[in-house]
């Protein structure tokens, strides 16, 4: 890692504005993986990013948050060049809710504070109100107070509800989530995603979409294939546009309608 001693640009109290400005990216020099992506973020918009595996997705996610740099073009929250501002400063600036869910030995009302300071048992308890875990909680021996460990466990569906009240709680004004593929039941399906609209609310987020039903709403989506962006618009437009994102949709609606 680099010494970062050098930058002096902060992120605070930002709004949420994105800029993606001709954003060249490769892990290897060999392979350039990003050849040319552009795009512009306003402040609390959801931005989808779709495609087939291999395509990017991640790999946009990890430039966004400098997880890795940019070969050329810029990459800019509210105006300011996030190379220009250390590491530690641009993630502070992300809530994350990511594929493989995370929970650590700890009681529950642990994992959901996480490294957040000043929180109380109200606001925990609030955002698992929000996101319909309170009632099983509260079932518990222990309540909040919960170990989880291998004895004590919860679903797959109650660690995406955690996670989800965990970044809640984080509120931080960018969140990325990384939409989870496990199979969880209908109802607890309908949970998350309720979960998951409350958060992204007022909220820029970029969500990595596996089910393109989910996204219908998002203010632009990004269509991803090979490394480029080979569409974008609204779920209508690009219908409309009856290229590689309606085939997608339409295959996946078929599939649904089979099952
Ligand atoms: N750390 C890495 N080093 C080298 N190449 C990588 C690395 N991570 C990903 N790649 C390559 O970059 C390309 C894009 O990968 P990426 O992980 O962004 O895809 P993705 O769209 O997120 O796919 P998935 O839907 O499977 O998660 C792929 O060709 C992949 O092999
Ligand atoms: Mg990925």
């Amino acid at each position: 890692m680099e010494n970062e001693d050098s930058k002096t640009a902060r992120l605070h109290d930002i709004q949420g504005e994105v800029t993606f400005e001709h954003v060249k990216f490769g892990y290897t020099p060999e392979k350039t993986i990003i050849h040319d992506f552009s795009a512009e973020v306003k402040p609390g918009q959801k931005i989808a990013i779709v495609g087939p595996t291999g395509a990017g997705k991640t790999t946009m996610v990890n430039l966004l948050m400098r997880f890795y740099e940019t070969d050329s073009g810029e990459i800019r929250i509210d105006g300011i060049p996030v190379k220009d501002v250390p590491r530690t400063n641009v993630h502070a600036q992300f809530g994350m809710v990511l594929q493989d869910t995370w929970l650590f030995e700890g009681t529950i009302k642990e994992n959901i504070i996480y490294s957040k300071e000043g929180v109380s048992d109200d606001d925990v308890i609030k955002a698992c109100i929000t996101v319909g875990l309170h009632h099983f909680i509260k079932t518990l021996p222990d309540g909040y107070d919960t170990v989880l460990n291998d004895k004590a466990s919860l679903s797959e569906g109650q660690k995406q509800l955690m996670t989800i009240a965990r970044a809640m709680i984080l509120n931080a004004p960018l969140l990325i989530l990384d939409e989870a593929t496990s199979s969880v039941d209908t109802r607890t399906e309908r949970m998350v995603q309720k979960a998951m609209n409350q958060l992204t609310e007022g909220r820029t987020s970029f969500v990595i979409a596996h089910r393109l039903s989910t996204i219908k709403d998002a203010d632009l989506i990004l269509v991803m294939k090979d490394g480029d962006v080979i569409e974008s618009g609204t779920h209508r437009q690009l219908l409309a546009e009856g290229g590689f994102y309606a085939d997608l949709y339409n295959s996946q609606f078929e599939t649904k309608q089979m099952a």
